[in-house]
C-alpha cells in the first residue's frame, strides 16, 4: 500500500489531498496562495499543504509515492520548471526542486488543464472513453487533450494551449499572451464578465445592474452575473451569452474536426451554468463541424467540479507511478 499527493497550485489558492492509490482521498486541505507575497512564501505554503494533508491522514511521508501539481500556464514537465505562470506572478520557476528541497518525494508537474483532463478521464465523465477533450473556461481556457488512454504534450509539453487559437482575428480583445482575439480573450470567463460590463458602462438597460451586491459597483459584474441575468430573461446578458456561446461553439468545432474525440468534457466556472452554455455549443458544432466527427463527440459538463484540479494533480501522480493507464 501507498500513497499520493496532489496539488492544485492556483493564484488565489492552494487545494492540496491526499489518496490513496486507488485515487480515494483521504484529506484535503486548503490554503491562501498569498502570491503576492512571493515565491519563497508560496512555496512554503504548498509544503504546509502537504504537512498539513500528512497529519490529517496519519500517513508518514516516506509512505507517499509521489507528489503532483498542477499550475497553469506553459511548464516544462520533464525539468519541473513552471515557464510562466500569470497568475503568480512567476517565470522561469523550478517548482520540482523547490518542493524537493524541503520534502525527499518524487514531484511531477502538469499544466493545469492537462491534470484537469486525466481527473476527468480517470474519475469524471471520462472513464471508459480513450479520445477525448477536456477544456476549462473560466478566467481564461485552458485545455487537455486525451489521446488512446494518454495526454497528449505535444513537442515541448504545450499542446492542449487551446486559449490561444486565434477565433476571431477583427478582435481588438488583448490577451494575456499578447494576441488580440484568442479565444480566452473573447469567450472565457472573463471576457464574459467584461462584455456585461461594458454593455452597462454604455447605459444599455440590465437586470445585471441589481444582481451585483453594491448597485454602484458594476465592477461586480462577472460571468455569473452575466448568465444569472441571462437565466432570468435579460435581453441584453441574452444577447452577450449568445455571442460567446458562439465563439466557444467555434472553438469547440474546429477541435472536433481536428482531433474527432469521443468526448468534450466542459468545466470551470462557465460550465457551471450547465445546459444553458452546452445546448447552444452542441447547436453551433452541429452546424459548422464536419457530419462525421460531429456525429459522435458527446460534449458533456466536467463531474469533478471544484475538486477536478487536485483529482487531476493526484491523477498525475498516479499515472507518472504507473497506476493508472
Ligand atoms: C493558460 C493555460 C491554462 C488556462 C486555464 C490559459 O491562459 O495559457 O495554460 O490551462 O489558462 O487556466
Ligand atoms: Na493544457
Ligand atoms: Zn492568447
Amino acid at each position: 500500500q501507498g500513497y499520493v499527493i496532489g496539488v492544485d497550485l492556483g493564484g488565489t489558492k492552494i487545494l492540496t489531498a491526499l489518496a490513496d492509490l486507488e485515487g480515494e482521498i483521504l484529506a484535503k486541505s486548503r490554503l491562501a496562495t498569498l502570491a503576492d507575497e512571493g515565491q519563497t512564501v508560496v512555496v512554503k505554503r504548498i509544503i504546509e499543504s502537504i504537512e498539513q494533508v500528512l497529519k490529517d491522514a496519519e500517513i508518514k511521508r516516506k509512505e507517499v509515492q509521489a507528489i503532483g501539481v498542477g499550475c497553469p500556464g506553459p511548464l516544462n514537465v520533464t525539468e519541473g520548471i513552471i515557464y510562466h505562470a500569470p497568475n503568480l506572478g512567476w517565470k522561469d520557476v523550478n517548482i520540482k526542486e523547490l518542493i524537493k528541497n524541503e520534502i525527499d518525494i518524487p514531484v511531477f508537474i502538469e499544466n493545469d488543464a492537462n491534470a484537469a483532463a486525466l481527473g476527468e478521464k480517470w474519475f469524471g465523465a471520462g472513464r471508459n472513453i480513450d479520445n477525448l477533450i477536456y477544456m476549462t473556461v473560466s478566467t481564461g481556457i485552458g485545455g487537455g487533450i486525451i489521446i488512446n488512454r494518454k495526454l497528449y504534450h505535444g513537442a515541448n509539453d504545450s499542446a492542449g494551449e487551446i486559449g490561444h487559437i486565434v477565433i476571431d482575428p477583427a478582435s481588438h480583445s488583448e490577451c494575456g499572451c499578447g494576441d488580440v482575439g484568442c479565444w480566452e480573450a473573447i469567450a472565457s470567463g472573463t471576457a464574459l464578465g467584461r462584455l456585461g460590463k461594458e454593455a452597462v458602462d454604455v447605459g444599455q438597460n440590465s437586470l445585471m445592474e441589481e444582481l451585483v451586491d453594491d448597485i454602484d459597483d458594476i465592477d461586480e459584474i462577472d460571468g455569473a452575473i452575466v448568465t444569472k441575468a441571462a437565466a432570468k430573461g435579460d435581453k441584453v446578458a441574452g444577447q452577450i451569452l449568445e455571442q460567446v456561446t458562439n465563439y466557444l461553439g467555434i472553438g469547440v468545432a474546429n477541435l472536433v474536426n481536428i482531433l474527432n474525440p469521443e468526448m468534450i468534457i466542459v468545466g470551470g466556472g462557465v460550465s457551471q451554468a450547465g445546459d444553458m452554455i452546452l445546448q447552444p455549443i452542441r447547436e453551433v458544432v452541429n452546424q459548422r463541424a464536419l457530419k462525421a466527427p460531429a456525429e459522435v463527440v458527446k460534449i458533456v459538463p466536467a463531474q469533478l467540479e471544484s475538486e477536478v484540479g487536485v483529482v487531476g494533480a493526484i491523477a498525475k501522480a498516479l499515472v507518472e507511478i504507473g497506476r493508472l493507464n
